[in-house]
């Protein structure tokens, strides 16, 4: 799921809908030692579980993934390398899903990488798309 990403050279990678923290703490062991991991999750519970993980170099907010550039811009991020979404797009209205993915890309820098994991293909042809 991650072998797109260049972990050497990425400054700020963000996921979106890490849950109980099983890949964000995969993310964090490849992380560069001065690289920043911002994730957005919107459950009370695994927010709780999350920044219990208290790593120095991640940043947990707790906010829905549509409110991306709102959210990063208040931390000073107008820009990242990597954006690692396992947000279940099948079930997220469409208008949402679109304002989620027309901002991840926005945000993206040159070579930068939206990837999604998801266990449906529903949205594969969609995220061709974009
Ligand atoms: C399928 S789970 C994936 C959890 C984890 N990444 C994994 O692979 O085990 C999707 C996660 O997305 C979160 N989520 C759903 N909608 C969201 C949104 N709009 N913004 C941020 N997180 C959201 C859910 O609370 C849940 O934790």
């Amino acid at each position: 799921m991650l072998q797109n990403i260049h972990f050497a050279s990425a400054d700020i990678i963000v996921e979106l809908g890490p849950g109980n923290g099983a890949i964000t703490k995969f993310i964090l062991r490849k992380l560069h030692p001065t690289a920043t991991l911002i994730c957005f999750e919107i459950n009370d519970n695994f927010y709780k579980t999350l920044i219990k993980i208290e790593h120095s170099q991640l940043i947990v907010i707790k906010a829905s993934a549509e409110n991306l550039n709102e959210e990063l811009r208040k931390i000073g991020v107008s820009e990242v390398n990597h954006i690692i979404s396992s947000l279940p797009l099948t079930i997220i209205p469409e208008k949402i899903t679109d304002m989620i993915l027309i901002q991840s890309y926005q945000l993206l820098k040159q070579n930068g990488t939206y990837t999604q994991y998801q266990y449906s293909l529903f949205y594969h042809k969609k995220l061709k798309v974009f």
